[in-house]
């Protein structure tokens, strides 16, 4: 096992904030972790660091998850079952399927980062999220020194939310994911831009298609972390009770939801924090994007600690302004 010392972080996080000083593992074998287990350190695992913020120099291990391997380890006459290394990048995984017309990721093309976080957050877009396609979840259990299979039931998956985030956070490590894809799949082009966009390509809803028009209007969005550095949507999109959003109607009638149940809704984050003004913010290297206001983002230099305390202000004047505590997406190191 070799531990690298006095790496710096920029090349792998998508904020691309600097942070030098640090011991680092590349773990590309699932048998190192029995090992690493055994060491006294506080541990940090990094997959394509696309849902980080860096606050400061972690203090324990980073462990660089390079795990590799796709297998088709069963099949039948509807469904294959696709289990990736942790290791893999998502989005080559959504193209292996995509490319043998298996369904059930397209609409989660282009999504950056690793297999392995997948169910971490339940990642999720265009009217689906990957617990629609797991079947299991194999982690390595530090404390109890050995790997164990989840169920899709066991992970509790809600939005943007597992068991992996709370009860067994820092407790493991994720290894290798199964997913359930169909071999004839029934699209989901639910979200109207979906519909609109395969209708501008001029072609039908397919596997391939549906994976091409989420990429195009991802594409349109979203800030590339190649050129500007960020973590996606910084903040989750809060669930209100009904009874709180009618009063905030009456004051904002253009206020966007989406029903969550009877008695809750979904509004929009991207939409709040636009209506405190905070659309194109720029403060020196930090900012909030112009086209997306959910995306905060660094321009060049940025240290973690501002963009942590921009993220407070939005927080805060969101409050202010709605009564609503806005909750953060991205895992804060
Ligand atoms: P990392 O950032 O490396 O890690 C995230 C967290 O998971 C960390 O706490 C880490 O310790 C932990 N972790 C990572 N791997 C493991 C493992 N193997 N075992 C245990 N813990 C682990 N997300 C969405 O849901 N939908 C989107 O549409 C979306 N769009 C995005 C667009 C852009 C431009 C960007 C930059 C991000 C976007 N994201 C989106 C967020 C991000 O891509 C996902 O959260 C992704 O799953 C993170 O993967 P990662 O490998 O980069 O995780
Ligand atoms: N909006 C604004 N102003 C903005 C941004 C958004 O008013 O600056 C409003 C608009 O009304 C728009 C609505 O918000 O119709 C929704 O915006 P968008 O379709 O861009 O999606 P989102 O809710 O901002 C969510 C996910 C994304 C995911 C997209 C597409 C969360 C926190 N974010 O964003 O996931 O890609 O939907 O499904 O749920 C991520 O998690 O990192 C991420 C990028």
């Amino acid at each position: 096992m070799l531990i690298q010392h006095n790496i710096s972080l920029k090349p792998f996080n998508t904020f691309g904030i600097d942070v030098e000083g640090v011991d680092f593992i590349s773990v590309d074998d699932i048998a190192m972790l029995a090992e690493i287990g055994e060491l006294p350190r506080e541990k940090y695992i990094l997959g394509g660091g696309s849902n980080i913020l860096l606050t400061h120099s972690p203090e324990g291990i980073v462990l660089h998850n390079i795990l590799r391997g796709i297998d088709k380890i069963k099949e039948d006459d509807t469904h294959v079952w696709l289990k990736a290394a942790s290791g893999e990048l998502w989005h080559m995984l959504v193209m292996y399927a995509v490319s043998n017309g298996w369904g059930g990721m397209e609409n989660l093309s282009l999504i950056p980062g690793t297999v392995g976080a997948s169910p971490i957050q339940n990642i999720g877009a265009y009217g689906v999220e990957v617990k629609d396609i797991i079947d299991t979840v194999t982690f390595w259990h530090w404390e109890d020194k050995r790997s164990v299979t989840f169920s899709n039931e066991e992970c509790r998956f809600g939005y943007r939310d597992s068991i992996f985030k709370h009860e067994l956070k820092n407790k493991i490590f994720i290894t290798s994911v199964t997913y359930k894809l169909s071999k004839h799949p029934e699209y989901n082009t639910s979200y109207g831009a979906i519909e609109q966009e395969l209708h501008q390509m001029g072609v039908a809803p397919d596997v391939k298609n549906i994976s091409q028009a989420v990429i195009n209007i991802r594409r349109s969005k979203l800030p590339d972390p190649a050129v500007i550095g960020n973590a996606g949507s910084f903040f989750k999109n809060p669930t209100i009770p009904a009874t709180q959003f009618e009063i905030l109607r009456t004051g904002h009638p253009a206020i966007p939801s989406y029903p969550v149940s009877e008695t809750t809704v979904k509004v929009p984050a991207g939409w709040l924090i636009e209506q405190c003004g905070w659309k194109g913010y720029r403060n020196g290297d930090i900012g909030v994007h112009a086209k997306q206001a959910l995306v905060l983002v660094n321009y060049a230099s940025a240290k973690g600690e501002d963009i942590w305390q921009l993220s407070g202000d939005i927080v805060d004047s969101v409050n202010r302004k709605f009564g609503i505590e806005l909750e953060r997406e991205v895992q804060i190191w």
